[in-house]
């Protein structure tokens, strides 16, 4: 593996994104040693004049929190002590030129064995800024070559409003670096069930005959969250649910349901793949959108008051493929809902010739709990226990709490950080997929912006529109009555 000087730098160094979610995944990568602090240094880059330990002491909170702050109290000075700060305007030369030579100083200075210049450039940014930043990067920040190594920037979506807006980013940023040195993330494809997925469908002979059309009724994935835009309001108007969740996390989570195997596990030939089944998805017909807004979405300051952005939207897909052909592929994701979950159900057909009569007591269901209480669990059919015979839905349960004890599972960001240093695209969104993406859901999203298609109100702390339920049912799937499968507990 490579060695030599490693630079991180994060952009938008005070923003949420690098507080909540970016310096976290770092310090835990640090912690577990995947950060050498012989090669590397961080450096925050941002507008505000702050000085390091100014940066410093708006991270540290959301480093540790009061449990682990002990364990963790010498990485954690260790950790911060190896961020630097610059500040300057994203479209400044001189604050790049600075920038650069923070960079150099410190590449320098750890340059006590051979090695590379390795330099990482994290956009924790709004997109509007992604083309001029890109810009200075290229100019002034870009590797020194004599010393070997890379650069890389990682981009985190909204990757654009529509299709358009998409690809003008997309040249944007293509024509100063290379695909093979741009990392969309979508943090999706960092959960641990996610990550899965193709171990689950091609490592067993189990699923392999029986994921298709032929076996499969409906597929479900779904995101639930039990609060609404919570200060966000303003971002959210602007892009709505679809747009937040569905063409972006849960699309990605399809494609990995829906692909044909692919030739390798080479990240390429995974993605070739995922595009193959983008690009066989047919125009979402409004007949089977339903769209929601919770009530009281209008009264923060920031949202509209007649704002129609949905925050809960139910979409079908439908794959024309020969696999998936008939098959409905429903996308679900609200805010503001009864609970706050993420799955994947498959709903498998009824069984042929039942001569149990047990069709309305439920069908066969795998289901892929993808977050809270990481889970699989294959609905089936048994024998009531005892002298009668009566059949009753019960389940093989993989619970990973259970199953996996003391495991801790990483958080996504902190994976595909690891991915971005290490050179593997695999988990990352390539260009002509974030087309293909763009391309099925634009359609309908700009007749939602221009209030064609319209938002039912719904409840805070419900199920969303009743309309959605009766959309699922017009679609084939059969909910079972009287079966909740009850996550175990330690
Ligand atoms: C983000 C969305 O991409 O994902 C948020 O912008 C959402 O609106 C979040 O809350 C959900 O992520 P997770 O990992 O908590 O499911």
């Amino acid at each position: 593996s490579e060695t030599g000087s490693l630079s991180i730098i994060v952009l938008g160094a005070s923003g949420d994104l690098a507080k909540k979610k970016t310096f976290p995944a770092l310090f835990n990568l640090f912690h577990q040693g995947f950060l050498s602090p012989d090669e590397v240094h961080i450096f925050g880059y941002a507008r505000s004049k702050i000085t390091d330990e100014e940066l410093r002491d708006k991270i540290r909170g959301y480093l540790v929190d009061e449990k682990n702050a002990s364990v963790k109290y010498e990485a954690l000075s260790m950790f911060l002590k190896l961020i630097k700060y610059v500040s300057g305007p994203y479209d400044s030369e001189e604050g790049f030129k600075r920038l650069d030579k923070a960079i150099s100083e410190h590449e320098i200075s750890k340059k006590t064995s051979e090695g590379s210049s390795r330099r990482l450039f994290y956009l924790a940014l709004p997109p509007s800024v992604y083309p001029p930043v890109s810009k200075m990067i290229k100019a002034w920040c870009t590797n020194k070559s004599d010393l070997g190594g890379w650069t890389r920037i990682v981009v985190e979506k909204p990757f654009g409003k529509d299709l358009e807006s998409a690809e003008q980013l997309s040249s944007q940023i293509g024509a100063l670096f290379e695909e093979p040195q741009i990392y969309r993330i979508d943090h999706y494809l960092g959960k641990e069930l996610v990550q899965n997925m193709l171990v689950l469908r091609f490592a067993n002979r189990l699923f392999l005959p029986l994921w298709n059309r032929d076996n499969i009724a409906n597929v479900q994935i779904v995101f639930r969250e039990d609060f609404g835009t919570e200060g966000r309001g303003g971002y959210f108007d602007e892009y709505g649910i679809i747009r937040d969740i569905i063409q972006n996390h849960l699309l990605q989570v399809l494609c990995l349901v829906a692909m044909e195997k692919p030739v390798s596990l080479k990240p390429e030939h995974i993605r070739d793949e995922k595009v193959k089944v983008l690009q066989s998805v047919i125009p979402i017909k409004d007949e089977e959108v339903v769209l929601g807004q919770y009530e009281g979405y209008r009264d923060d300051p920031t949202v509209p008051n007649d704002s129609n952005t949905p925050t809960f939207a139910t979409t079908i897909l439908r794959i024309d493929n020969e696999r998936w052909e008939g098959v409905p592929f429903i996308l679900k994701a609200g805010k503001a809902m009864s609970s706050k979950k993420a799955d994947i159900r498959i709903q498998f057909k009824d069984v042929p010739g039942d001569i149990f009569k047990c069709q309305n007591q439920g069908r066969n269901e795998f289901v892929i709990r993808l977050q809270p209480s990481e889970a699989m669990y294959m609905k089936l059919t048994v024998k009531q226990p005892g002298l009668e015979m009566q059949t009753v839905q019960s389940e093989l349960d993989l619970s990973y709490m259970q199953r996996y004890q003391g495991v801790s599972i990483p958080e996504a960001y902190e994976r595909l950080i690891l991915d971005t240093i290490r050179g593997d695209q695999q988990h990352f969104v390539r260009r002509d997929e974030l087309k293909a993406a763009w391309e099925i859901f634009t359609p309908l999203l700009h007749r939602i912006d221009k209030g064609e298609v319209k938002s039912i109100p719904y409840k805070q702390g419900s199920r969303g529109p009743a309309e959605a339920d009766q959309l699922l049912k017009k679609a084939g799937y059969m909910q079972t009555h009287g079966y909740i499968w009850i996550p175990p507990t330690l």
